[in-house]
């Protein structure tokens, strides 16, 4: 949550800043600010609520030249979203600016005794109790600015990514990070800080991921020193940033979900590539192949995650009983870390994530890290936290997502998940040759499925839309399989669309819900099942005898269902294990067009943030 951008050189920094914190926005909306140093050494801030095109229309076009600035775009955890809250921040003496991504969570400690040194506070922020902090330690032993960042985070509890400038030294920027993410750019004559490299790509590629405890001091004369808060020196270690302009431009489409949605046949089909080969019969996961013992003869699996990734890992759950005939627990990262699990040297612990930052999941990680157990893990976001605290892993390799709805990287952990479980039940003789030889087929013609499907429902979604976009609630029901989709198909809609909407296992439904359903409750029943199909029929006239309007998906050909249902959507044929792939799609789609429908802003809906890197 919170994005970072930061620079300093000899371009002019405003349009940097602004146009790196439009590509940060998806980390929080809530207000947007900058700080520039003028070449008169004076600071010139700018912050308002609400987007990075309402700080534009504050700054209304005021000619702004500087070539060193901070600047910040906010999802609110301490205080209202409004102007005063807004990041930048100042010290007591304006002499310090400063921009924080995380939580203080002793800052109320820290601002009493720094109110009874005489600080006052404008804003309601734990950001700003940080940056008195510094201010205070540098003016009580004059010390030089990045001594006072390094002492004052010793003294910090909780989560940061920061940057700070200070006006007396128009020549260096200094940033440091604990739980939050932040890198180092380095140009041609220049540094920049961001809270990941989309700010930044289009003038760098050459970046230094800084790691928790870590401070990055740089200076105008093109040095770089990284330290830890113990005062330990290190050497930088500079990556490569992979990372494609087009893939953050929105590429004619109206929505960044919309274009991610339909990128799925390309991002599934990299999620594969080089991993699998249906000809010569093959699965080859690097992390696997490295742990195969312990991943073989580990008593049981844990999955942890948050969210969307919390229904993948629910999938992970199916797909390891049936194909790899291993216990799995699925687990919500947040009650897992404060509930004392039992966690043996035996557990493998698969964390899930596309941003790879997600607090509670890096926590309940570090937690099964402490207690001996072997840690997996399925990212997206390249060198992200969680991808360096696990011991092993698979990337998605799903590119940047950037609706804050998360769609392709649902399918590329769902994907990474099934290749675990066939691999792994494949060495441990849970599945036969055959089947594992028509499940590598069957995976491999997924990508054109994907785009088949694509194609052919989205006019027909949009119909459906179009008649149920005025509901209140919705009730999405499967079973098995398709159970884990009916809970994402649910927090599709009402996270994007703002109905109310429940995910429910079909036969659940007698159990309370169907109380619910009348001639007004949208029923959507993913229904692509081979087994328990009649089951699922039963399911289906159980709602109509209720009066619910049905939405079914069904698997092409379908005749059964169509004549019970309102509207029928078709997905093509394929291994039932593999069905989630394709049954989540419309979906998708049929959450995004009624987003549209309703005027919500599909890519940044309310009081979200892609990536929570808060409790
Ligand atoms: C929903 C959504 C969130 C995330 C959740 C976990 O569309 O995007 O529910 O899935 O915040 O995020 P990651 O996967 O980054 O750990």
């Amino acid at each position: 949550m919170c994005g970072i951008v930061a620079y300093i050189g000899k371009q002019e920094a405003f349009p940097i800043l602004t146009k790196g914190l439009q590509r940060l926005e998806y980390r929080g909306y809530d207000s947007a600010g900058i700080a520039l140093r003028n070449g008169q050494g004076e600071f010139e801030m700018f912050k308002k609520k609400g987007k990075v095109a309402d700080l534009l229309a504050h700054v209304n076009g005021k000619k702004l030249t500087a070539n060193m600035g901070i600047g910040h775009t906010r999802w609110a955890t301490h205080g209202p979203p409004n102007d005063v809250n807004a990041h930048p921040h100042f010290s007591g003496n304006n002499r310090l600016v400063m921009v924080h991504n995380g939580i203080i969570e002793n800052y109320e400690a820290l601002k009493v005794a720094l109110e009874e040194a005489g600080h006052t506070f404008q804003s309601d922020t734990d950001t700003e109790v940080l940056v008195h902090l510094i201010e205070e330690l540098q003016k009580r032993e004059n010390l030089p600015l990045e001594e006072a960042v390094r002492i004052a985070l010793s003294k910090v509890v909780g989560a940061y990514a920061i940057v700070i400038m200070d006006r007396e030294d128009p020549d260096k920027l200094v940033g440091a990070r604990k739980g939050s993410p932040l890198l180092v750019g380095i140009g041609d004559g220049e540094f920049f800080f961001a809270s990941d490299g989309t700010p930044i790509v289009e003038h760098t590629r050459r970046v230094v991921y800084l790691d928790d405890e870590q401070i990055a001091v740089v200076t105008r004369d093109g040095n770089l020193q990284i330290k830890t808060i113990e005062n330990e020196q290190l050497s930088p270690f500079v990556e490569q940033l992979d990372l494609q302009i087009e893939s953050i431009e929105k590429d004619g489409y109206d929505y960044f979900m919309l274009k991610e949605i339909h990128e799925q046949p390309h991002t599934v089909a990299d999620a594969m590539r080089g991993r699998i080969n249906a000809k010569e019969g093959w699965i080859r996961l690097g992390g696997v192949e490295e742990y195969t013992n312990r991943l073989l003869q580990a008593n049981r699996y844990i999955m942890v995650a948050c969210g969307t990734s919390w229904h993948a890992a629910m999938l992970g759950e199916y797909l390891f009983e049936e194909l790899a005939r291993i216990p799995v627990e699925v687990e919500y990262a947040s009650e897992f870390r404060y509930r004392n699990p039992i966690l043996t040297e035996k557990d493998v612990v698969l964390g899930l994530s596309q941003s790879g930052e997600t607090a509670d999941t890096l926590a309940a990680l570090q937690l099964a890290k402490e207690r001996g157990a072997l840690l997996y893990g399925i990212v997206n976001v390249v060198g992200s936290s969680i991808a360096r605290l696990t011991n092993a892993g698979s990337y998605i390799h799903a590119g940047p997502e950037i609706g804050v709805a998360s769609t392709k990287a649902f399918t590329g952990q769902v994907v990474l998940l099934t290749l675990m479980a066939m691999s792994i039940g494949y060495k441990k003789g849970t599945i036969s040759k055959s089947y594992f030889h028509r499940l590598l087929s069957a995976l491999e013609e997924i990508p054109a499925k994907m785009e088949s499907l694509l194609s052919q429902c989205e006019e027909q979604v949009r119909y459906i839309a179009a008649e149920m976009k005025n509901a209140t609630n919705a009730l999405y029901l499967g079973r098995g399989y398709n159970f884990p989709i009916a809970l994402e198909g649910a927090l599709k809609l009402k996270e994007i669309s703002y109905i109310h909407a429940e995910g429910y296992p079909a036969a659940e439904m007698k159990h309370g819900p169907i109380a619910l359903i009348d001639k007004n409750m949208p029923v959507i029943v993913i229904a692509t099942n081979k087994s328990a199909y009649e089951k699922i029929v039963s399911n289906i006239q159980e709602v109509k005898a209720r009066e619910g309007r049905i939405i079914a998906v069904v698997t092409e050909g379908d005749k059964t269902i169509s004549p019970l249902a309102d509207y029928t959507i078709e997905i093509p044929e394929t291994e039932e294990v593999l069905t989630p792939l394709l049954s989540v799609i419309p979906l998708q789609l049929l959450s995004y067009h009624i987003a549209v429908m309703r005027n919500c802003n599909v890519d940044q809906p309310r009081n979200l943030a892609k990536s929570v890197t808060v409790e």
